[in-house]
């Protein structure tokens, strides 16, 4: 069976990037020196063109910015919301679906860390953070005061599997399921499902971290927001996750969404499956590791049925298929 994959940057200001320049595209055959056309990507946009017209270089790709700190505020001494400013002429599009950067306080780019971005003020040139303190790269956020500088690169664009489902949704029924942290990449998905005029039932269970997210979710973003148990006491997906998730098919749901880690993301994918029969469209937020984002360092790659490399920093899936990758 082909597995099918398409690329997060198609068509964006960064596209062409190296890997086209470097015959290793994930949508142009062509670029890959093969003779035969297969782009499934049919937007109008054609990337061996557009290499071409570049004089066969890559499109300016993603540099360090310099960014300030204009706010900063801790929840749980767990997470911190950081609001940045960034360089003029440097906002361009950095909430669309699936946006996240990649941040550090250090010059050492070993501490880069990818960060969803929450909300975007063009007219302030701004930009919102929200960050789990949890070990060596994201600790370092946590006496970040008003005024400090960080180092930011992006926007990149697959924060998000199932992007496509998510962007072509109007005028009908969602559910979101989240734990913890997962929320916040989540929560660009929300608003724009909500601005498009759907019905979003939005489910919550803290996890084990923060006590303060459903707060910080209820006061800052003003979601309406129940909380569950996603898990039951034996760590296992608990019988109430199953029957909101049952309910939501049968009540038409057309689209489901996960922001919870890749474990339970994949049981609640497969029960998905065997309920909806993949009736219903899915997608997720995307946990995996990420060190450079641009498909080249290959921290993100999976190899799928000793068919395929995916490049998760870069490469949309079905998200069906998706979760058969997750461990
Ligand atoms: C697209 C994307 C968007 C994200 N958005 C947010 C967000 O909005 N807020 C937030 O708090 N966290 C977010 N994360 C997760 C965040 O990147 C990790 O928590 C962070 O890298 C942990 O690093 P650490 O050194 O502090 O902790 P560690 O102790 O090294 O790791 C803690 C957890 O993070 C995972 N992790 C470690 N390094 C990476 C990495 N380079 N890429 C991805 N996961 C990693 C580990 O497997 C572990 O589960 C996002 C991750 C991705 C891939
Ligand atoms: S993060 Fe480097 S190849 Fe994907």
């Amino acid at each position: 069976m082909r597995i099918y994959t398409k690329c997060s940057n198609y068509a964006s200001d960064t596209c062409p990037c190296v890997l086209a320049e470097s015959g290793h595209c994930i949508v142009c055959s062509m670029c890959r020196g093969e003779d035969f056309c297969d782009c499934s990507d049919t937007s109008g946009f054609c990337v061996m063109q557009e290499l071409y017209n570049n004089g066969g270089k890559a499109r300016d790709q993603h540099h360090m910015m310099k960014c300030t700190v204009t706010y900063e505020t801790v929840f749980d001494d767990t997470i911190k919301l950081i609001r940045l400013n960034i360089p003029d002429g440097e906002i361009r599009s950095f909430t669309q679906l699936g946006s996240f950067v990649f941040i550090r306080v250090l010059e050492n780019t070993f501490y880069d860390v990818p960060i969803s971005v929450l909300y975007e003020e063009i007219d302030l040139d701004s930009i919102e953070l929200m960050i789990q303190l949890q070990g060596i790269k994201t600790k370092c956020f946590k006496n970040l005061k008003k005024g400090d500088t960080v180092f930011l690169r992006g926007p990149y664009l697959n924060g998000i599997q199932g992007l496509k489902a998510l962007s072509s949704l109007h005028n009908s029924k969602s559910l979101v399921i989240c734990r913890g942290i997962g929320l916040f990449p989540s929560l660009y998905p929300i608003s724009q499902m909500i601005k498009n005029n759907n019905d979003v039932k939005i489910y919550l269970d803290q996890g084990t971290f923060s006590k303060t997210l459903l707060r910080a979710a209820k006061d800052l973003y003003e979601l309406d927001i129940e909380e569950i148990s996603i898990m039951d006491p034996g760590g296992r997906i608990s019988s109430q996750m199953y029957a909101i998730i049952d309910d939501a098919i049968k009540q038409d749901v057309k689209l489901i969404h996960f922001g919870t880690s890749d474990h339970v993301m994949k049981q609640l994918i497969d029960h998905v499956e065997e309920k909806s029969g993949r009736n219903v469209a899915l997608s997720c937020i995307n946990n995996s590791h990420m060190c450079c984002g641009e498909g080249i360092c290959g921290a993100c790659t999976r190899n799928i049925n000793s068919q395929k490399i995916v490049h998760l920093c870069k490469e949309q899936m079905d998200v069906y298929e998706y979760g058969k990758i997750l461990i």
